[in-house]
């Protein structure tokens, strides 16, 4: 497996790659795996000749400095459990390297996206991965990058990029993996502690309720009795839960729309966890 350090080598590489005639697959992460992020280099293993994981925490999307002081960091067992699923290379760059001084950055507009849900709750968190990810897809030009569904409005947010900038890049949005309690792998999780972490999957199964209930009663009426069972377990703090349209985030009122994705975010055992249904598709 190659440690590539620097854009110029990570850029120098993909082209020998291409020219060679491979087709390129990306999984941007900020390390601190899991098996989360394996399945996405397994699916960029099946999609593309050469997988390349990119590990870089990116101080731009953390809105609150003791969020990212507290981000996990394991580097060495990063790169051993890369090694083992057979990963070509891995891209680790410094802050310099993907935020030089005078690079010019195009202002990425996200069309509200970044405002609401979310990006209501962490400002200015979904510019700095908009502008991150712009960053990997500017060096490693990729034909596939691969990003998990837990982080729906990120796919939103990424998809908007690509297209409004035309890049070439293929998005391919991967199934959330989830704990044995229903609970949705995340880095984060390691901050649960052992108890909260066994019962932590109420949220999946909520939502899994849910998406039973809307087959008997309306949707607001469902949504409605999903938020009051959240609200009333001990610890619990609802951030936002709500239905939306896949495609552009905004709140549904009805299954009139074609693709429909509840997503929620509660406080729990001191962590926020994130995680969402796709209602109709
Ligand atoms: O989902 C993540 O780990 C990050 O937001 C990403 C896409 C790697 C950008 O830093």
């Amino acid at each position: 497996m190659m440690l590539l350090k620097t854009a110029l080598e990570a850029k120098k590489q993909v082209q020998k790659d291409k020219k060679a005639g491979f087709r390129i697959g990306l999984v941007p992460t900020m390390g601190a795996l899991h098996q989360g992020h394996i399945s996405l280099v397994q699916a960029s293993k099946e999609q593309c000749d050469r997988t390349y994981v990119s590990i870089f925490v990116n101080p731009a999307q953390f809105n609150d400095k003791k969020d990212l002081d507290a981000y996990p960091v394991d580097l060495e067992s990063d790169l051993k459990l890369l090694e083992a699923h057979g990963v070509d290379a891995v891209f680790i760059p410094t802050v310099e390297d993907i935020y030089p001084e005078d690079h010019p950055f195009p202002k990425i507009d996200l069309n509200g996206l970044d405002k609401i849900l979310e990006g209501e709750m962490r400002p200015g968190h979904f510019d700095g991965v908009a502008k991150v990810v712009y960053r990997f897809f500017e060096i490693m030009t990729p034909d596939v990058a691969f990003f998990g569904q837990k982080d729906f409005q990120q796919t939103v947010v990424i998809r908007h990029m690509t297209d409004l900038f035309n890049l070439p890049t293929e998005i391919v949005i991967c199934p959330t993996l989830r704990e044995p309690s229903g609970l949705a792998m995340s880095s984060r999780n390691i901050r649960l502690s052992e108890y909260d972490r066994s019962r932590a999957g109420f949220l999946y199964k909520t939502l899994l309720k849910l998406k039973e209930d809307i087959n008997y009663i309306a949707l607001e009426e469902a949504v409605g009795k999903a938020k009051n069972y959240l609200r009333n377990l001990p610890g619990v703090k609802i951030e936002y839960f709500a239905p939306v349209n896949g495609r552009n985030m905004e709140i549904v009122h009805d299954l009139s729309q074609d693709y429909i994705v509840c997503v929620a975010v509660i406080q729990f055992g001191g962590i926020r966890m994130l995680d969402n249904i796709v209602l109709k598709k």
